[in-house]
């Protein structure tokens, strides 16, 4: 049997992967100044009906629980996030600065870069209206893409900004409630059709279509960019006003980071979502921030060989004569661990040859012999690599085994 379309089974090796982004992710976060937040897998369906969107609320995991409670797999952290905020909030000094790295659930169609299953990095900042935090967000997705050892000539974060939009739908005098759809239609011009886009833009596709092409000033931009100008990351950056985000909530600055060469999905993306906590508790709570998944970012340093983990060495294998185990040999074992180092042996009885073998294909730094000098405080040890074998006695082993790294 298979796992799910779309669903990921993690052998070893793909799980050092895992974990060392993730615990590169924690690294540079840490360097922000953010900590570290969970929250629960299931959530009632009604957290995402608030403000996620259609094309989101298509793609949720829900069903019934015993309780009869519509229950949904979190398919985005940020309703989470906004309900958690919203109860505690004033027990807060603010700015809040928070990430975490939750399993999210999309029905989507399973394909490269997409999967039904993904953890997704967010890094959010609570409580600050200023800019500037829209420009530290920006600047923490850059460096850590820069940590994995991506450069300029690989990513590029294309920013825009929903208010530039919703001052030209107010022009035009379009109604609010039609504002979505519109989004929806400058947030798909890159994937559908030419002819659907114009079909669902309408009057204004001719504008919209010049607008995009052109450059254009909008003083937001300048701040933002000036910001990136002063950190030196200007250059991982530009204006492209066809970014506006599939999620409803965006109110403000928002961006999307792809690679250079326009192989794969998006890497990472995000924004300013000023009114989404205000449907939780009345109160008007800034935020904003951006999800970084762990697919696309994986394919792209895999394909460039950016991240690759390694194993770390078998401290000791005890190897025990004929393999006829013994209670001397057993109770050291149980030291060493208990000291903190890994050792092995084999479960069954094995020749000596079979048992160093074994030492050898686990990668061991020492082998340990059991023989009869053990009942007098000795022990026979043998180093791997220089392939040198000497006695030490036992009370000397662990300052020598923790010299030895
Ligand atoms: P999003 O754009 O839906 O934003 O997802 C952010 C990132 O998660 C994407 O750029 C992509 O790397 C990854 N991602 C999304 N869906 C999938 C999938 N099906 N398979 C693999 N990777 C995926 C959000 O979810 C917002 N809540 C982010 C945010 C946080 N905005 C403010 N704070």
């Amino acid at each position: 049997m298979q796992p799910l379309p779309g669903f990921r089974d993690f052998y070893p090796p793909d799980f050092a992967f895992r974990q060392l982004l993730f615990s590169r992710w924690r690294e540079i976060c840490r360097r922000f100044n953010f900590v570290e937040y969970e929250g629960p897998v299931l959530e009632s369906l009604e957290l995402y009906q608030k403000k996620s969107g259609e094309e989101i609320l298509n793609q949720i995991y829900h069903f019934l629980d015993k309780g009869n409670r519509i229950v949904a797999l979190r398919p985005e952290m940020t309703p989470t996030l906004a309900r958690m905020i919203e109860a505690h909030y004033k027990e807060y000094k603010k700015p809040i600065k928070w990430f975490s790295i939750p399993q999210l659930f999309r029905y989507e169609r399973a394909q490269k870069g997409r999967l039904r299953e993904h953890f997704q990095l967010n890094c959010d900042i609570i409580g600050e209206a200023d800019l500037e935090a829209d420009i530290e967000l920006i600047n923490l997705a850059i460096d850590i893409l820069r940590s994995f050892g991506l450069g300029k000539e690989d990513f590029i974060v294309r920013i825009s900004d929903r208010q530039f939009w919703s001052e030209f739908l107010t022009k035009k005098g379009v109604a609010i409630e039609e504002w979505y759809q519109f989004f929806q239609a400058i947030d798909k011009i890159e994937r559908d059709p030419k002819e659907e886009i114009e079909r669902r833009l309408g009057g204004l596709a001719q504008e919209v279509f010049e607008l995009i092409e052109k450059p254009c000033y909008w003083e937001r931009f300048e701040v933002v960019l000036e910001g990136l100008r002063h950190r030196k990351l200007e250059e991982y950056a530009k204006i492209d006003l066809r970014i506006v985000r599939g999620l409803a909530y965006y109110t403000g600055v928002v961006y999307e980071i792809f690679d250079k060469a326009g192989k794969f999905r998006a890497i990472a993306g995000g924004g300013r979502y000023d009114d989404l906590l205000k449907l939780f508790g009345g109160e008007d709570i800034p935020a904003v921030g951006f999800g970084m998944g762990d697919v696309v970012l994986g394919e792209i340093l895999k394909e460039k060989k950016l991240l690759e983990p390694s194993f770390p060495r078998l401290d000791v294998y005890v190897v025990f004569p004929e393999g006829k185990k013994n209670p001397l040999g057993l109770l050291l074992i149980e030291q060493l661990r208990s000291s903190g180092f890994s050792v092995e042996f084999s479960f069954h009885p094995l020749k000596m040859k079979k048992q160093l073998a074994q030492a050898q294909s686990l990668n061991a730094r020492f082998a340990l012999f059991v023989t009869e000098k053990l009942a007098e405080g000795f022990v026979e040890l043998k180093n791997m690599d220089e392939r040198k074998q000497f006695v030490i006695p036992v009370e000397q082993l662990v300052g020598f085994l923790e010299k030895k790294e």
